[in-house]
This record gives C-alpha cells, sequence and structure tokens, in this order.
C-alpha cells in the first residue's frame, strides 16, 4: 500500500482506529481480507470505498466483533481501538468502548416502534439518558419524532435515518456506517450525508464509512481508502482521491453500473506497487 499524500501522518492520539494487517476468515477456509491496514483519524470522516465483494463489510463486522455470528474470524493481525486492542472484544464491549456499526440494510426492528428501536441502540446506557438522547436524535431527525407507528412501515430514508439515530443513542465515539445511501433517491442521500457531517462536527462523532457511492463519500469525508480483493489499493485525502485520474475514471465516473477494477486498466502495471 502506498498513499498518495505527502502530508504528515497523524500521530497515536490522533489516531481513534488502527486496522493493522488483518487477515479475515470464513469456515477456516475463505480468505476475505488479506492483510488490510488502514487508520480512522479522531473526529474525522474516513471513507472506505470499492466495488461489490471488496471486503467492505467484512471490514466493518471485523471491527464491530460480528463476525462470529458467521463462522467468521481475524486470523491475522489486530485492531486497535482508542489505544486498545480490541481484535478479541465481545461486540457488546466494544460498544460500550464507544464503537457503534450502522449495519448495511440498516437493521432496525420492523415490528418496533421509532421510540422502541431508539431505546434498543441506549442498551449500554443509564436510562437517565435515554430520554435526552432521545430529544438529540429528534434534532437531527425531526421527521422520525412524528412516525408513530411501526418502523417497517417507515419510507426507506426514514428507516436510513432510524437506524443512524439508533447508533447516536449509543453515544458512540466512533460511528462505523455500511453503505448508508443504499437504496436512497439523490436528494435523501444528500439529506443523509448532510446529517452525518453535522454529526461529525457538531458532535465530534468519529465516522468509518462504506460506500458504494464514491462521489458523495468523498464530498463528505476528510480521507478515503479504495479496496480490491482484501486489501488496500489506494488512500489519499479525499480532495486527493477526488482528483487522481484512475479514481475518477473508475469510481466517480459516470461510466454505467459496471464496476471496474484498477487491475483492468492499461496503467495497471505502473501502478501494481499499490497492491
Ligand atoms: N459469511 C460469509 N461466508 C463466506 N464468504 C463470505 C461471507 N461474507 C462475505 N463473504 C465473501 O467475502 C467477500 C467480501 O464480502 P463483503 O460483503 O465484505 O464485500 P463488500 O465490499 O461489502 O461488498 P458489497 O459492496 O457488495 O456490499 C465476498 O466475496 C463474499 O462472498
Ligand atoms: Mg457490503
Amino acid at each position: 500500500m502506498s498513499s498518495v499524500s505527502q502530508l504528515q501522518s497523524p500521530t497515536q492520539d490522533e489516531i481513534i482506529l488502527a486496522v493493522n494487517n488483518v487477515e479475515v476468515v470464513f469456515n477456516d477456509v475463505i480468505l476475505v481480507l488479506r492483510g488490510l491496514n488502514l487508520t480512522a483519524e479522531r473526529g474525522k470522516i474516513t471513507a472506505l470505498l470499492g466495488a461489490n465483494g471488496a471486503g467492505k463489510s467484512t471490514t466493518l463486522k471485523a471491527i464491530a466483533g460480528l463476525l462470529g455470528s458467521e463462522d467468521g474470524e481475524v486470523s491475522r493481525g489486530d485492531i486497535v481501538y482508542n489505544g486498545m486492542n480490541i481484535t478479541e472484544m465481545s461486540p457488546e464491549q466494544r460498544v460500550r468502548n464507544g464503537t457503534f456499526l450502522v449495519m448495511e440494510g440498516r437493521g432496525i426492528v420492523q415490528d418496533m416502534t421509532v421510540i422502541e428501536n431508539l431505546r434498543l441502540g441506549a442498551f449500554t446506557q443509564p436510562q437517565k439518558n435515554v430520554a435526552e438522547d432521545m430529544e438529540k436524535v429528534f434534532t437531527y431527525f425531526p421527521r422520525l419524532k412524528e412516525r408513530t407507528g411501526l418502523a417497517g412501515y417507515l419510507s426507506g430514508g426514514e428507516q436510513q435515518m432510524l437506524a443512524i439515530g439508533r447508533a447516536l443513542m449509543a453515544r458512540p465515539d466512533l460511528i462505523m456506517m455500511d453503505e448508508p445511501s443504499m437504496g436512497l433517491s439523490p436528494l435523501l442521500v444528500k439529506e443523509v450525508f448532510g446529517i452525518i457531517k453535522r454529526m461529525n462536527e457538531e458532535l465530534g462523532i468519529s465516522v468509518l464509512l462504506v460506500e458504494q457511492n464514491a462521489n458523495m463519500a468523498l464530498r463528505a469525508a476528510d480521507y478515503g481508502y479504495i479496496m480490491e480483493n482484501g486489501k488496500i489499493v489506494l488512500d489519499g485525502t479525499a480532495e486527493e482521491l477526488m482528483n487522481n485520474e484512475d479514481v475518477k475514471e473508475f469510481y466517480l465516473g459516470g461510466g454505467g453500473n459496471e464496476r471496474k477494477s484498477f487491475k483492468n486498466i492499461k496503467s495497471f502495471k505502473r501502478r501494481k506497487r499499490w497492491l
């Protein structure tokens, strides 16, 4: 892995999360992450981009400790959060320490109300925080306050907002989001990303944002990583990535639905040092 960034690396204190040389296997055989390295800076938005099947969701599940339920495990490397090695920590303990994953497909409970879903997010919090935090969530998502029915009847955008609101209830220092733009209209994507940016700026929450929508993600992010086949192939500031010719061509261009790979481009040999 090499960086296009010439800027100074963040210090240990500035790093909230470090994924060091992590390998993940499923069912003892399928190697999905192949020595993944990335860091997220405190108070910043870090984007993790890549095509279908690159290993983005697996990365987030490894950080959240949720591989076990799918018979996956971190077979090499470690994950350091706030200076603590959390590689073997239980998922609940990771939430108590301030991480929260907003899952792909949102994972809200369809046959519970908005309020009940929000309460679920507060499972690590003392009762006295709940009412206050709910009001805070409603300042970000005022629309949710008016929805008194079951969460299953919310629109896709509202469900995404509820999933993010539920994460806020855990008072996280680091929110991880798996494709928050999925299934949303362009207008809603813009709204959701605007809220993510506000949460980051107003509450100081660090964000690790997984997206296929590279355009939106890089516009919101400070720093970005691009992954292919379980490895990071390029990283840099959001601005550097947006201006990088290959990123433009393969991730930002309006080139239809076909997802291309760095491997297929002529400049691959020149760029091979990334891999
Ligand atoms: N539970 C599992 N068991 C076996 N293989 C898995 C499992 N989960 C994921 N994989 C494999 O790992 C690879 C990466 O999957 P992952 O879901 O992390 O990719 P992704 O980058 O999130 O893709 P997408 O953009 O489609 O969400 C894929 O080849 C997938 O088939
Ligand atoms: Mg995924």
